[in-house]
Order: C-alpha cells, then sequence, then structure tokens
C-alpha cells in the first residue's frame, strides 16, 4: 500500500502529511534511495569527556534499560591501534597473524559466505584491494594488546560479563544489514569514517510482525524459522540499503531514527537491541 492510498481515506491531518512527505512524482520521499532517505533523523548524544563506571552503568538502565546510543569523540586516541592507518604498518607487525573470518560482498547479506584460504591476515590484504570481501575476524592476537578497553569498563562488573572482541577491515564502500544484537556494543573506528543509523527498540512489535512473509511492513526475516529463508539469524533480509522500496515496505516511512558518524578515534556505545546499520562513509 502507498503513502497516497493511505492519505485518501484518512482526512485533514493526514494533508499535511502528505505534503511534507510525498515527492514530486507521488512516490514516498526517499522511495528507492539509501536507507535512511525518508526522513533527515536527528544525530545522537554525544559525550566529550568519558563517564565513571558507575556513570556509564545508570546510563545503561535509562529508558526502562533501552538506553541510548552515545557518541564518545576521541575516546581511542591514546589507543596504539591508532596506528593501524597502513596496509604496510599492518603487513608489517601482523601479516602473519591468525584471522578467523573473511566474508564475500562489501554488502552484508548473510548469503554471500565465508571466503576460503583466509588463514592470516596477510592472505586477506593481499586480495581485498581487488575483490569484494571484508573482514569481520575476532582481533588476531598480537593485536589484541593494541585495543584498550575503555576506562569506564576496567572494573569486575563489566569485565565478567565480555563477550568478543570482533575486528572489521574493509576496502571502502561496505555495509551492513539493518540488524540488533544481542549484546552491549563499544565500536571504535581507527582508520576511516563509518555511518551508524539506530532505531530504538521499541520497534519490535512492528518490525518483528509476520517475519517472512509480504504482510510484514519493514522486510524482517528470521532465518531460524524457516528454512527456505537465505542468510542466517534475524535482521531485515528483505530490505536492500540501497534502494529502499518503501512502497512494498511501507511501514518505514514513519520510522524515527538516530544516526553518528564516527572519525578515527571515535568509540560508539551501542546498546543491545537497538536496531543498526552500519556504513562506510569515507567517500
Ligand atoms: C590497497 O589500496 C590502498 C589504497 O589505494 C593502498 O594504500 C594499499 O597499500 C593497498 N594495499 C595493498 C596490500 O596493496
Amino acid at each position: 500500500m502507498s503513502a497516497c492510498a493511505r492519505g485518501r481515506r484518512a482526512a485533514g491531518w493526514y494533508g499535511a502529511w502528505l505534503l511534507a512527505h510525498v515527492g514530486a512524482a507521488g512516490a514516498p520521499a526517499g522511495h528507492l534511495e539509501p536507507f535512511g532517505s525518508w526522513a533527515p533523523g536527528k544525530p545522537i548524544k554525544e559525550w566529550t569527556s568519558l563517564p565513571s563506571p558507575l556513570e556509564f552503568f545508570e546510563h545503561c538502565q535509562l529508558d526502562g534499560g533501552a538506553s541510548e546510543p552515545v557518541l564518545m569523540r576521541g575516546a581511542a586516541k591514546g589507543m596504539p591501534a591508532m596506528d593501524w592507518t597502513s596496509d604496510e604498518y599492518l603487513l608489517e607487525k601482523f601479516g602473519g597473524s591468525k584471522i578467523s573470518g573473511v566474508e564475500y560482498d562489501l554488502k552484508e547479506t548473510r548469503v554471500g559466505g565465508q571466503v576460503p584460504g583466509m588463514r592470516v591476515l596477510r592472505d586477506f590484504l593481499s586480495k581485498y584491494n581487488t575483490t569484494d570481501i571484508y573482514m569481520v575476524s575476532q582481533i588476531p592476537k598480537e593485536m589484541r594488546q593494541d585495543v584498550k578497553f575503555l576506562p569506564f569498563l576496567r572494573c569486575g562488573g563489566y569485565l565478567d560479563f565480555l563477550d568478543v572482541a570482533n575486528l572489521w577491515i574493509g576496502r571502502g564502500g561496505s555495509k551492513s544489514v539493518v540488524h540488533y544484537d544481542d549484546q552491549d556494543n563499544i565500536n571504535c573506528m581507527f582508520s576511516g569514517r563509518k555511518r551508524f543509523i539506530f532505531m530504538h527498540p521499541k520497534y519490535k512489535r512492528e518490525f518483528e510482525a509476520h517475519p517472512n512473509t509480504a504482510k510484514n511492513r519493514f522486510g524482517w526475516v528470521d532465518a531460524d524459522l524457516d528454512k527456505n529463508v537465505k542468510g542466517y539469524g534475524a535482521f531485515f533480509g528483505n530490505l536492500d540499503v540501497d534502494r529502499v522500496d518503501l512502497i512494498n515496505l511501507p511501514g518505514w516511512s514513519e520510522v524515527e531514527y538516530s544516526y553518528a558518524e564516527l572519525e578515527p578515534g571515535d568509540c560508539l556505545y551501542i546498546p543491545y537491541q537497538w536496531y543498526h546499520q552500519a556504513a562506510d562513509a569515507e567517500l
């Protein structure tokens, strides 16, 4: 159902909505454009100095436990990983370090699969400029000491619950699916630029209703519910993040989102269950 069809049924109030959101050709604003183009969104909260462990804990409890994403400008500036700026440097220091995952395609689809023959960092770096692949691997052992825990995580309560430390490397142009994680996430940028888009977990019921069917208005699929669905896990698998079809997935036009742009040295807190998408923003 298109925005126009809905506008005809509801009077008055919808008139203003239509003027604001329907483009000249009658298609909803942002139709067939990149994810987030239907509205401007708003920037997430920024911290210019880091919280204490207690302040961070309290931040995590806000909004009934939903909390909210925060951009921590410059929080990684003192980490040795800020020197990971050239392939030459990485090859010389860590070329022989074991890696655990390289996937096909710059655009994550969860159907590309693992690239064979990727044993050490050198295997990846020698191919990634000329092939559409990206690395998402546990941080190789030798590289781990270059990445520090942010000061507010350096105490028992947090350290007891650490799950995994991953490293993403791409040559540019890569982007993720829209999804959520069941863990809190701290994401630091050492080189390049990345844009994240966030949606509040309050949308869960709407977003995930009738998974894997045309009745879902957002493109949510749950591969674990249906063997015919490609990929793994639950995510917006019927949504093309480069060209959002707002006629077949009309729910998005009314979704409010926030966003953050990470530069080298910035870290981000992504609370668990917040829907998000990451995309290269280097251009
Ligand atoms: C990949 O391309 C970048 C950008 O042109 C270059 O700086 C880098 O050295 C290349 N890496 C390899 C391993 O050739």
